[in-house]
């Protein structure tokens, strides 16, 4: 097997930290030795193996590959009008996701996988090397198989939200929806997930209603995760947390409560800062929360509604401009904290042993990712050890962002 040596990294961070040190465990005048798909050695540029390939990363960053551990990337049609809508005003309400609906049950399996696989290469661009996908657009059974089989097509990270909302033709008896989703529609998704998920809040689903799907989901072998408090405080923190569920996601509306039982727990909070953009809906206070001693974890929360960014680079500047995290934190949640979202210990860091998962900046450190908000910073990704992605020759100029001796 070949091996690649990625040598004078200015900055590169780990997130193997040491309790009494750096918990990011940044290195500097660093070198990664990547052999197969896998890290094989990480340490000082002087001290490095030799290597059959050699690159050479000029004083700039590297960092793990993104770990973006929510999104619903299989979807038919779009929802703009909807966005200039709320920016001119309107509210955003969940029942937009019928819409979605509409268009996804009306596209073919290879519409909706040439999408897909758009998306994906979308993602390999911005860093991002590990995603979760989510159903959630087909609520029938033969909707939702389609979209949990497409999403296994390019992730072994696959979410099934039947109980994503109450389908149209359901209206008024959402019990008989979840008896759907917690019977036959489960049963025919199982097979092509490995989490279940459910939108607890007013106007989906009841804590109790949430609490049936999850379980139903538990007992299929699934892992439980929770979309809660995103449009108002509600039970859902409680629920996630009670169940063990690996994380919770939106958390824009958390009680002192809620802050306690996350803190007490090993369910992260998965923030997404592209929804409270998108929606004009406040920003969460990630600052309060990790002081706390939660678990904070950034994802993109992609989707046509709420979030139709796919953009890590953006969502840690939001994070860090709008939600008190530091870049270093920021980076920490879009990587390690995504991993423990999904409950992976071979992402997110840079470690002996670890998928080599990794991306080349073009600055010279990880706080450009918010510093520099909307200037695309990837010069190159690698996924599994493979160069997936390399920037055109001419952005790839560091003197931009300033100078790399340090
Ligand atoms: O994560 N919260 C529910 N689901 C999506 C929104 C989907 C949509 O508006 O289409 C979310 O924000
Ligand atoms: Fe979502």
């Amino acid at each position: 097997m070949s091996t690649t040596l990625i040598t004078n990294i200015g900055e590169l961070t780990t997130n193997v930290g040491s309790p009494e040190g750096d918990r990011f465990g940044t290195l500097h005048d660093a070198a990664v030795l990547i052999d197969g798909g896998r890290i094989a050695w990480v340490g000082s540029a002087d001290a490095a193996p030799v290597a059959d390939e050699i690159i050479d990363a000029g004083g700039r960053a590297v960092i793990p590959g993104f770990v973006d551990s929510h999104s619903h990337l299989v979807f038919g049609g779009d929802r703009a009008a909807e966005f200039e809508a709320r920016m001119a005003g309107q509210k955003y309400a969940a029942g937009g996701i019928r819409s979605t609906v509409a268009a996804t049950r009306a596209a073919s399996d290879d519409e909706l996988r040439a999408r897909l696989r758009g998306f994906m290469d979308e993602l390999l661009a911005q860093g991002t090397t590990t995603i979760e996908i989510k159903s959630g657009y087909g609520l029938s059974v033969t909707d939702e198989e389609r979209l949990v089989r497409l999403a296994a097509e390019v992730t072994p990270e696959v979410t099934f939200l039947g109980a994503h909302v109450v389908p149209a033709e359901y209206a008024d008896r959402a019990d008989e929806y979840v008896d759907l989703v917690t019977g036959p529609m489960l049963e025919v998704c199982a097979p092509h997930a490995r989490w279940i998920d459910v939108f607890c809040e007013t106007g989906a689903f009841s804590v109790e209603q949430s609490r049936r799907v999850l379980e139903a989901g538990v007992v299929q072998g699934l892992m439980p995760r929770v979309h809660a408090s995103q449009l108002g405080p509600g039970d859902g923190v409680r629920l996630a947390v009670e169940l063990g569920a690996a994380s919770i996601d939106h958390g824009t509306y958390l009680t002192d409560d809620d802050v306690a039982a996350l803190a007490a727990s090993d369910t992260v909070l998965t923030l997404l800062p592209g929804v409270e953009f998108s929606t004009r809906q406040p920003y969460p206070d990630a600052r309060r929360l990790i002081d706390a001693g939660v678990t904070v974890a950034l994802a993109c929360d992609t989707n046509p509604g709420s979030s139709f960014t796919s953009s890590m680079p953006f969502c840690i500047a939001i994070a860090v401009r709008d939600m008190g995290m530091t870049p270093a934190e920021a980076v920490w949640g879009a990587t390690a904290g995504g991993a423990q979202a999904l409950r992976r210990d071979d992402v997110g860091v840079i470690a002996v042993g670890a998928r080599a998962d990794l991306v080349l900046l073009t600055a010279p450190t990880r706080i450009h990712l918010a510093y520099r908000p909307g200037v695309p910073l990837v010069d190159q990704v690698w996924k599994d050890g493979v160069a997936v992605f390399a920037s055109p020759a001419e952005v790839r100029g560091t003197e931009n962002h300033g100078p790399l001796a340090r």
